[in-house]
């Protein structure tokens, strides 16, 4: 899934492109910081204004490096060096639009931005990136504002970093930016044709982004069609076997129908936690998945030596029931730490008459990891599959619930796991009864 979101300087798109990263569990790329960085390399060597047609062999031999953060501008770096405060001083400010104009800087970050493009799972923002950089993106996305608007949203950002500058200072260096960057030849700043444009001038950040996340969630719930595998290194052959056969006889016999499968993160460290009908439900539950499921499943199948060898290979792990077992926490945090999709079954153990049975507080162990998403599932229809040694086909069908929203860590961990734990039932009873039995 790749979001390209443009527009002029103020509009919002750091904010937006980061919040929405966020949410929807993408990466997050802020080309505006590589021009910026450029810019300030070539004012210390003295490239500008004079030599800024050597910019580009100067860009080429910069290696980036970004480190996100949660809340705020993403730290950059040149090699060991931290940038993150000098490139948005006035003077590169001034200066990256002329740095930005040039042929040869422009080749080069397109390059380096493509790059990353080609990674997958994506939100870029800059001026360029529904036109140029990404025009096969997914979802675009065109913010706008009014000049004085943006220019008091700089002034604030600015005074929050302690150095304040005049309004009307920032209302004549936006509008002088706007010329340089919508008049330029090379790739100017224009809303490609097929992006969704948003005033933001009168809506919060929340607004933005809902509206953002809800067309990107549109757009991926069309892409994202049953049995579409995203790939990951730590996938095994006999996973990706399975998930070309498995999902299209569950759709065949079982007229398997998945919703909600656009709540589903892309990439990063995930937790399923689903509700346990039938022995079968791996099965649904791996075939709706749009990655693969590490899951964690009960010791006693590993005694029969054939499946223990199909289990090890599909790189599911063993769990002693009733009892902490240390082994099975820690290869799940590996999972997790290693951005991988991690599956249980919070039940402990099928339930037969009860629709819902006592999750266990142990789930909250994974989701209160920082960075893990927790996401709920439910499964209808698979307890009705084997009745009395009888195969029957009944419809089954697997439901994706917005992820859990894990308390932030000001409280201490028990009342925290206490809450997460409490979340995960409203969740799953929600979904119960969101999707009634057939
Ligand atoms: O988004 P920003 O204000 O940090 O961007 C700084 C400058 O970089 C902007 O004035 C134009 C230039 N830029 C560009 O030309 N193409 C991009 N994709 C991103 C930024």
């Amino acid at each position: 899934m790749i979001i390209a979101i443009d527009g002029p300087a103020g509009s919002g798109k750091s904010t937006i492109a980061r919040e929405v990263a966020k949410r929807l569990g993408l990466r997050y790329l802020d080309t505006g910081a590589m021009y910026r960085t450029v810019t300030l390399l070539a004012m210390e060597q003295g490239l500008v204004p004079d030599r800024i047609s050597e910019a580009g062999a100067l860009a080429a031999r910069t290696e980036f490096r970004f480190v996100e953060r949660p809340d705020d501008l993403t730290r950059v770096f040149v090699g060991e060096r931290e940038v993150t405060d000098e490139i948005r001083g006035r003077a590169v400010s001034q200066n990256v639009s002329a740095v930005s104009a040039d042929p040869g800087v422009r080749m080069v970050l397109t390059d380096k931005q493509r790059e990353q493009v080609a990674m997958g799972n994506l939100v870029l923002e800059g001026r360029d990136m529904g036109t140029v950089v990404a025009p096969q993106a997914d979802a675009k996305v065109f913010l706008t504002a009014g000049v004085e608007e943006r220019a008091r949203r700089r002034q604030l950002q600015l005074e929050a970093q302690g150095a304040p500058q005049p309004f009307d200072q920032l209302v004549a260096d936006i509008m002088a930016r706007d010329e340089y960057d919508c008049g330029r030849q090379l790739a100017p700043l224009r809303r490609a044709d097929d992006a969704v444009e948003i005033d933001t001038t009168n809506m919060t950040i929340d607004e933005v982004v809902d509206a953002v996340g809800a067309l990107a969630e549109s757009k991926r719930a069309r892409k994202w069609s049953l049995s579409r595998m995203v790939r990951s290194p730590l996938d095994t052959w006999l996973y990706r076997v399975a998930y070309t056969i498995i999902p299209p006889f569950c759709r065949l016999f079982f007229r398997m129908r998945v919703t909600g499968v656009e709540n589903f993160p892309l990439c990063g460290p995930v937790l399923v936690a689903c509700n346990h009908r039938s022995n079968l439900d791996p099965f649904f539950l791996g075939s709706a998945t749009p990655r693969m499921i590490h899951f964690m499943a009960k010791s006693e199948l590993w005694r029969f030596r054939p499946l223990a060898w199909v289990l090890g290979k599909m790189s599911a792990f063993p769990v002693r029931r009733g009892q902490v077992d240390r082994q099975a926490v820690k290869q799940a945090f590996a999972y997790l730490e290693a951005g991988a999709v991690v599956g249980l079954f919070p039940e402990g153990r099928r339930q037969r008459d009860l629709p819902l049975g006592e999750i266990r507080p142990g789930v909250s162990l994974f989701s209160l990891r920082e960075g893990v998403i927790t996401v709920p599932a439910l499964i209808r229809g698979t307890d009705r599959i084997i009745r009395n040694h009888i195969l029957f086909l009944p419809r089954v069908h697997v439901i994706f619930g917005p992820p859990l929203e894990i308390p932030l860590d000001d409280k201490p961990r028990s009342e925290r796991a206490a809450v997460t734990t409490q979340r995960l039932v409203d969740a799953l009873l929600e979904l119960l009864a969101a999707h009634p039995e057939a």
